[in-house]
C-alpha cells in the first residue's frame, strides 16, 4: 500500500501515512517537557560517569574525577568508631570496677558492650537476660553457686568452671550412684529427704530420717547441714526455689546417681580482658549482683 502524509482533519496534526483498515496513525510528537527532562538526564548521567567510580576494565575501573569511594567512605567510619570506642575500652581495661561504675560515660559503653558480648556469647546457655536454662544457672536471681561479686563473675568468666584453664574452677560431686556408693534405695531416700526438707515439697505423713541420715554422712561437707550450700566447692544452695536442674524430684534422682558437672568455658582465650570486664559488669546489673 502506498504511504500517504496527510493533514488530520481533527487534530490538525501530520499522519505517518500508516493506515490499517481506515485507521491512520497520527504522528504525534513527545511533549515538550518530557524531552527536556529526558536531555537532562543523560546529561545528568554523562556528568556521574565522569565525576564517580563507573567503566570497569580488566581488573580494575575508571575511579572518577574525585576519587571517591565507597568502600574507603565505610573504612574511614569504622575507623573512627573503632578509636573513639578504643579509648573506653582502654580505659575499662585499665580502671578498677569502683572507678568504672564512678563514671556514668564509661559505664553506659561497658553496660552496652557487656550487653551485646551477653548476647552474642552467653545467652544460647544461660538464655536471655540471664534467666537461665536447665543445666546452666540463671544470672540474673542472685542465687550464686560460685559468687556474684564483680571479681567473682570476673574469675568465673575468664578461667570458666571445670574448662580446660588451669586456673578454671573445680570441684566434683562424687558420682553416688554410678560408682557404687549409695545404692538405689539410698538415694531414693535422700531424694526424698532433699525433696521434701529443702526443695520444699513435703508429703504428710512421711517420714525422711533415713535420708537425713544419709544426707548428714555424704552431703552435708559440700551442700551443708541446712542445704545452704558452699560457694568454695561450687555446691548450689538446695534450700532454695532457684534450682541449677531443674524443679522436680527427677533432678535431684539423676544428679545423686550420675552427677552432671556442668562445664562452663573460660573466655579468657577468645574475649579480651575490657570485654570480659564489660561482661561481667552487665551480668552484675541484671539484678543478682552483690
Ligand atoms: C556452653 C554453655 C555456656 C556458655 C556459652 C556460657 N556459660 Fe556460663 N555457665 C555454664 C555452666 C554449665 C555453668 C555452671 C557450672 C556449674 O557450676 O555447675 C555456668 C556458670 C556461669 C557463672 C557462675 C554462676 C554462679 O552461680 O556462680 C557465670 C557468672 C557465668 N556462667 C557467666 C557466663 C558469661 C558471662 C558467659 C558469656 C561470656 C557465659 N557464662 C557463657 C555454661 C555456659
Ligand atoms: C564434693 C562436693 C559435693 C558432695 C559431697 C555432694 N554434692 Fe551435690 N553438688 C555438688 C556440685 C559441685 C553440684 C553442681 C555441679 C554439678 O555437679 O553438676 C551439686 C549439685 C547437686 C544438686 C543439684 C542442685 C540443683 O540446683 O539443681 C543436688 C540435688 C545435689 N547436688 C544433691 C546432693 C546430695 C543429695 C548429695 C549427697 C548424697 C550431694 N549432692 C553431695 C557438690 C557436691
Amino acid at each position: 500500500m502506498p504511504t500517504k502524509i496527510e493533514k488530520d482533519a481533527v487534530t490538525g496534526r501530520e499522519t505517518t501515512g500508516h493506515e490499517w483498515d481506515g485507521v491512520k496513525e497520527l504522528d504525534t510528537p513527545l511533549p515538550k517537557w518530557w524531552l527536556y527532562v529526558f536531555f537532562a538526564c543523560i546529561a545528568w548521567a554523562a556528568g556521574m560517569f565522569v565525576l564517580y567510580p563507573s567503566i570497569p576494565y580488566g581488573k580494575g575501573y575508571f575511579h572518577g574525577v574525585l576519587g571517591y569511594s565507597q568502600r574507603a567512605a565505610v573504612d574511614a567510619d569504622v575507623a573512627k568508631l573503632i578509636a573513639q570506642r578504643k579509648g573506653s575500652m582502654d580505659k575499662i581495661a585499665a580502671l578498677s570496677f569502683d572507678a568504672i561504675k564512678a563514671d556514668p560515660a564509661l559505664m553506659e559503653v561497658a553496660l552496652t558492650s557487656g550487653r551485646i558480648t551477653f548476647a552474642e556469647n552467653c545467652q544460647p546457655c544461660h538464655g536471655p537476660g540471664g534467666g537461665g536454662r536447665p543445666g546452666f544457672p540463671a544470672l540474673a536471681a542472685g542465687a550464686w553457686i560460685w559468687g556474684g561479686t564483680l571479681a567473682d563473675i570476673q574469675q568465673t568468666v575468664t578461667h570458666g568452671i571445670r574448662s580446660a584453664d588451669a586456673d578454671a574452677r573445680q570441684s566434683a560431686m562424687p558420682r553416688f550412684g554410678a560408682d557404687g556408693m549409695l545404692k538405689p534405695a539410698e538415694i531414693e531416700a535422700v531424694a526424698d529427704y532433699v525433696w521434701a526438707t529443702f526443695y520444699g515439697h513435703p508429703t504428710a505423713g512421711q517420714d525422711v530420717s533415713a535420708g537425713a541420715k544419709i544426707f548428714a554422712d555424704n552431703c552435708v561437707a559440700c551442700h551443708g547441714d541446712k542445704g545452704q550450700g558452699n560457694r568454695d566447692m561450687g555446691a548450689p544452695r538446695l534450700a532454695s526455689h532457684v534450682h541449677l536442674y531443674g524443679d522436680t524430684r527427677e533432678t535431684i534422682v539423676s544428679q545423686v546417681t550420675l552427677p552432671r558437672q556442668g562445664v562452663m568455658p573460660n573466655w579468657g582465650t577468645r574475649l579480651d580482658p575490657a570485654t570480659i570486664k564489660s561482661v561481667a559488669l552487665y551480668v552484675h546489673s541484671l539484678g543478682g549482683g552483690e
